[in-house]
């Protein structure tokens, strides 16, 4: 029998304690920053949902690209029982995995996790009606802090894909590996997206589009601070800037205030001033290449098994053993 369970491990109110912390630390911090995890309201997935469809956004046609290869080979080679999807979103890309496994004849469960509770409940809704059979327990929870209170099992694939892994800090990152590592037993597996270093001008164009999208999806982060926190930024105050940081070989997402702004958050108490030009720092995009993301993997416990990109070598897909 079909059947749908949602976990809510990050409560509004969990959600909103988080928020306030973040948004004062980030904030009032020099230079200022916030977490990217913050864009995904319901407006902000719809909007990467829409950024997932344009021209210059190559990611999600590359990853899909090395997925529909490569499905039938990762479902015999893990012969998986339960899917667990990190930062699942719309799961789309994933049916491709869904479909795979279950043709496979392993798959009984599959587990998708997600921050924003609306993306996480469409698409465990659509996944149930379309795969009978399977069981989807879907958990609202941050997969930076909620790993160890995901359904305890065995013969599982955790799935990070898109190329989420980037948009966490390196330090972030060892962090998130290692615990990924700490709730799987030797032998399960990790399907890690990542996105790869290649010329700046295509990064910089994937990540300010011509249609502004991606503008709208990073001043999103404001109407989110002034719905939650009481706020009255005007997001036309900001300009959206997307730049290739070739030292630490990610992409950063600003927002460049046009000019002088005094803006003030009600729930914190807090009044935020910015001086022209200041910019505030919304996200960063780690680009890799294999020999970083197999030494951290290594680091983090795992022995990577197939490493596979897109025909035009624009994104990889490594897929990866926890080791003993
Ligand atoms: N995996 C999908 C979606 C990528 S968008 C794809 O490949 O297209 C990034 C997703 O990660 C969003 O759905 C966002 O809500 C989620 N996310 C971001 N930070 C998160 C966190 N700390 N914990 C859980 N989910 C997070
Ligand atoms: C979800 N993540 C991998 C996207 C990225 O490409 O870093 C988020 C995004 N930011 C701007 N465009 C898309």
């Amino acid at each position: 029998m079909t059947e749908t369970v949602v976990d809510v491990h990050l409560t509004a109110a969990d959600a909103a304690q988080s928020l306030r912390a973040d948004v004062r630390a980030g904030l009032t911090a020099s230079p200022k920053w916030l977490s990217p995890k913050y864009f995904y309201d319901a407006r902000g997935s719809r909007l990467f949902e829409d950024i997932t469809r344009l021209p210059e956004y190559y990611p999600t046609r590359a990853e899909r690209e090395v997925l529909a290869e490569r499905a039938v080979e990762i479902a015999v080679t893990t012969g998986a029982r339960r899917l667990v999807e990190l930062g699942s979103g719309s799961s789309e890309k994933t049916r491709l995995l869904l479909t795979a496994l279950t043709s496979a004849g392993t798959l009984r469960e599959f587990v998708p996790l997600d921050v924003s509770a609306s993306a996480l409940r469409e698409a465990a809704a659509s996944v149930v009606a379309d795969y009978p059979g399977l069981t989807v327990h879907g958990v609202v929870g941050d997969f930076t802090q909620h790993l160890g209170l995901l359904p305890p099992s065995d013969s599982r694939l955790v799935a990070f894909l898109g190329g989420t892994v980037g948009n966490l800090i390196p330090e972030e990152r060892e962090k998130f590996l290692r615990s990924v590592r700490d709730v799987l037993g030797t032998g399960e597996w990790l399907l890690l997206g990542t996105d790869l270093v290649k010329a700046p001008d295509v990064l910089v164009r994937a990540y300010d589009d011509a249609r502004g999208v991606t503008a709208e999806f990073n001043r999103n982060v404001l109407l989110v601070l002034n719905r939650e926190l009481d706020g009255n930024f005007d997001v036309d105050d900001f300009a959206h800037v997307a730049r290739w940081n070739a030292e630490q070989e990610w992409i950063e997402m600003r927002l460049r205030a046009r000019r002088p702004v005094r803006a003030r958050l009600g729930a914190l108490d807090l009044d935020v001033e910015f001086a022209e030009g200041e910019e505030l720092r919304t996200e960063v995009s780690a680009k890799f290449r294999r020999d970083r993301v197999e030494s951290e993997l290594r680091a983090a416990g795992f022995e990577l098994h197939r490493w596979w990109t897109d025909s035009r070598q624009r994104f990889a897909v490594s897929l990866a053993r926890a080791a003993g």
